[in-house]
């Protein structure tokens, strides 16, 4: 055995403690971390020789890297939708490492922890009041992967139904895809799947200040296709405003016209788990597949996502994803395996931390952090409205504000006073376009955050608001 590995492993139990005071360390500050750094250190890690042991390595990645760590799992990170990790799912997380088990079936030889993650799946259906033998699902990396899963089923079952068995053959139609407000990464997806990101049908919004699709111009585009099949990427919670569709109106049309319904709730389907917002998500259990984000409002670490999609296209499902010429496998049709249910083929036990997360909180926990997350992004969105230098964008749906400033002439007005909010590096926002007018928006889905946060963001807003030009402060 090589030195450093063999002293690495008489030394496991400082190693880890060093580890476990660096990191309580860093969770005990997060709170003053700052939310955003300027990484100047450019110069080339060498590989070394001889290598330096487990606690050298520790101690010169801290010197080196620890000024490049944010605090993306604080209570101030706001942009895109970036959730932080629950004490236990960091637990979780811990331990997937430590088992390092390499997760695909359930009943074979070697490795069967995939029973693990069946049974956070059914916990998950529970969360998300969807019955269990409806769906099969399984862990991915983010909710890119879990569109990616779905549609690549919706494309075989688009096969099906034009005689065509594409994952065998491979493709030589066009697909009819209808979507109103998707999120790049289902265009990333359509294009990932050779679909094409630029072949969908752009259906029209309904009127008004809204992101969710309109049914009127929904019907006339499916009555267009004149029965051939569809695909249909809705969305539960669009990433501006969180938009919903109406579930219960593309139901209808599904016993209608032939398409796959397809929902992105990446982040909205934990609407589901707050009674006052539930409403949002009703129906959505007849939908085709739908595709979740852990590492969002589940608050687990990076990467975690599921996807849910309907147990009678397993079949189509095994079809897309086999692993069909390795005899070793055995059947993939027989066998429960997910490798051949999904992109991966190896794959690290995914499911432990929302396992962990959710038999620490339960279903009480998780009403809690959304409901506080609703409410702290009403309380922001309500203060911005009543301040005369700043404007919503949209109504407060849920989680998300899509804000501007008023009376801004350029653009950059509302980019330098995003830039220079971010610098303070107490709060982090992304910028956006909606309806045409530059933005900044953010998304209230971390755990830890307080009303406290929102006293210190705003007064950090109104303080540079102050400054500007009196354009803007009127
Ligand atoms: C609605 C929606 N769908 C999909 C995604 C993509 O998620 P991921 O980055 O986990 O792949 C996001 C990310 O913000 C999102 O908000």
């Amino acid at each position: 055995m090589n030195k450093q590995l063999k002293e690495d492993l008489e030394n496991l139990e400082v190693i880890l403690n060093t580890v476990k005071a660096k990191s309580i360390e860093y969770l005990e500050e997060l709170n003053d971390t700052k939310t955003s750094s300027i990484f100047k250190n450019t110069t080339q890690d060498k590989l070394p020789q001889i290598g330096i042991g487990a606690i050298e390595a520790l101690n010169k990645f801290h010197k080196k890297y620890k000024e490049l760590i944010v605090s993306s799992s604080g209570p101030r990170f706001w942009g895109y939708v970036t959730g932080g990790s629950t004490p236990a799912s960091i637990v979780g997380d811990w331990l997937a490492s430590i088992y390092d088990q390499n997760t695909q079936g359930i009943n074979g030889f070697g490795d069967i922890s995939a029973n693990i993650e069946l049974q956070t799946i059914n916990m998950m259906l529970d969360l998300f009041h969807l019955q269990e033998g409806d769906f099969l699902g399984g862990f991915v990396t983010g909710a890119t992967m879990s569109s990616f899963t779905c549609l690549a089923v919706a494309r075989q079952w688009y096969g099906k139904e034009i005689e065509m068995d594409i994952a065998k053959n491979g493709m030589k139609n066009n697909f009819n895809v209808l979507s109103a407000t998707p999120h790049s990464s289902a265009i990333k997806a359509l294009s990932m799947l050779g679909m094409g990101s630029t072949n969908f049908i752009k259906v029209n919004t309904i009127k008004g200040n809204g992101e969710a699709i309109c049914l009127d111009d929904l019907e006339e585009k499916l009555k267009v296709l004149n029965g051939e099949p569809a695909i249909i990427i809705s969305s539960a919670g669009t990433v501006n405003t969180v938009d919903f569709d109406d579930f219960i109106g593309i139901e209808q049309l599904k016993r209608q016209y032939k398409f796959w319904w397809h929902i992105d709730a990446a982040f909205g389907g934990f609407a589901a788990c707050s009674e006052e917002y539930q409403y949002l998500i009703l129906n959505w259990d007849k939908s085709d597949s739908v595709t979740i984000d852990c590492h969002k409002w589940m608050n687990v670490p990076y990467e975690s996502a599921i996807f849910f999609i309907k147990k009678k296209y397993s079949f189509l499902q095994t079809e897309t994803f086999q692993n069909s010429n390795a005899p070793y496998l055995g059947n993939p049709f027989d066998n429960f395996n997910y490798l051949n249910l999904l992109p991966e083929n190896s794959r690290r036990l995914k499911a432990l931390p929302v396992w962990f997360t959710l038999q620490a909180y339960g279903k009480e926990g998780y009403a809690e952090i959304v409901d506080n997350c609703i409410s702290l992004a009403k309380d922001l969105g309500h203060r911005i409205n009543s301040h005369a230098s700043f404007k919503l964008l949209a109504p407060i749906r849920l989680n998300n504000i899509c804000f501007t400033l008023n009376n801004f002439d350029k653009d950059e007005e509302v980019q330098n006073f995003l830039m220079e909010l971010n610098q303070t590096g107490k709060v982090f926002m992304t910028p956006t376009r909606y309806s045409g007018v530059q933005g900044i928006r953010c998304s209230l889905v971390n755990w830890r955050t307080t009303k406290k946060d929102i006293d210190l963001v705003f007064s950090e807003m109104e303080r540079i608001i102050q400054k500007k030009p009196a354009a803007n402060n009127t």
